[in-house]
């Protein structure tokens, strides 16, 4: 993956970010979406790539930008064929409610390395480096919490578990809580959770439950870009989900295979890309300044060189045309 194409990249985050960081707080999480959804679509015209997103914003039928198959960049045809992952604006409800950790993300890897994940649920299980070979998402909890407290050779008092807040975890919850550990509870984005795990000044440990599987696979780009481990097993809540599944060639035998890290993403040569929309514990969210500038925060990693780095810009939203457009179309 051309390292230039990281900086690309970073353009297509921050203008979503700055396209739905206005609506922060607004209770409108359906026009925020979409507003990052513009600001994403329209972004990625300018980046020298001939991608089609595999995770994206649901069906040609149900999505009209950023769909599964849609082919995105310049697609010249010299362009590098890759797979696009993207959540223009992961925690709609975040942004709505103006919480923390919203983010605006893109993973992407050569073409035919990510996994096609179906839009339904997936139990998930991620850990920081340190931890890596030791989690078994079969086995028991107590068991996984054990391993992670003696690779970090923590007491298992001290290690701390980051759930989403779902009735769904309330037994998982009891569990962690009966081994004794700490838990950290967030209403939604569990791309930003799962990453957290691989930031030591976190304190987040290990992440556990049952979420977004196409979030998972946009998890899994940013830790194996980071060295640590997740694996998932899709789970299908419904009827619906199921047939969704079968869909994409997972029938009722081999839905609940334990999907690695190198099924989530086969390449070793991925590249994950976030900007931050609200603050969080990773990212600054956008800071809107005098002078109709703004300021945004983004982290780009790298797969092949394990290089993470932290963009910091400011922006004069009155004179970039993409962001021009996108800002007076989301007033
Ligand atoms: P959206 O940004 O699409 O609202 O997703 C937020 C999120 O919290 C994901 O991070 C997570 O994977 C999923 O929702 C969990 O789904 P649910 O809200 O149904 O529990």
């Amino acid at each position: 993956m051309d390292r230039n194409l990281a900086l690309e990249l970073v353009r297509v985050t921050e203008t979503a970010a700055l396209a739905c960081g206005r609506y922060m707080g607004r209770g409108e999480k359906d026009a925020a979406d979409q507003a990052a959804v513009d600001g994403m679509r329209k972004a990625f015209s300018a980046v020298s790539i001939k991608g089609t997103v595999v995770i994206g914003e649901g069906e040609l039928d149900e999505a009209p930008m950023l769909y599964i198959g849609e082919e995105v960049g310049t697609c010249r045809p010299d362009d590098k064929e890759v797979d696009i992952a993207v959540d223009p604006l992961e925690g709609t409800n975040l942004i709505a409610k103006g919480l923390p950790n919203a983010i605006a993300v893109i993973a992407m890897a050569p073409k035919g390395t990510l996994l096609h994940a179906p839009d339904t649920y997936m139990k998930k299980i991620a850990v920081g480096p340190k931890a890596k070979g030791l989690i078994d998402i079969d086995g028991p909890v107590e068991k996984n919490l054990k391993a992670v407290a003696k690779a970090l050779n923590k007491d298992i008092n001290d290690v701390t578990v980051i759930i989403q807040d779902r009735p769904r975890h309330y037994d998982l919850i009891r569990e962690i809580r009966r081994v004794g550990c700490r838990i950290k509870l967030f209403s939604d984005g569990d791309v930003a959770a799962a990453i957290a795990t691989c930031f030591e000044d976190t304190g987040v440990d290990i992440f556990m439950g049952i979420g977004g599987a196409p979030e998972g696979v946009i998890a899994a780009a940013a830790i194996k870009c980071m060295g640590g481990e997740m694996q998932g097993k899709l789970n299908p809540m419904s009827d619906e989900e199921m047939e969704r599944c079968e869909a994409l060639g997972w029938d009722k035998e081999n839905v609940d295979k334990v999907l690695t890290l190198d099924d989530l993403v086969k390449s070793n040569d991925v590249l994950f890309v976030a900007t931050g929309v609200s603050d969080g514990e990773l990212l600054k969210g956008v800071t809107y300044l005098e002078n109709n500038r703004a300021r945004t925060q983004s982290v780009v990693m790298r797969s092949k060189t394990g290089t993470i780095r932290f963009v910091d810009a400011v922006h004069r939203l009155d004179k970039n045309d993409i962001l021009k457009e996108t800002l007076a179309k989301h007033k």
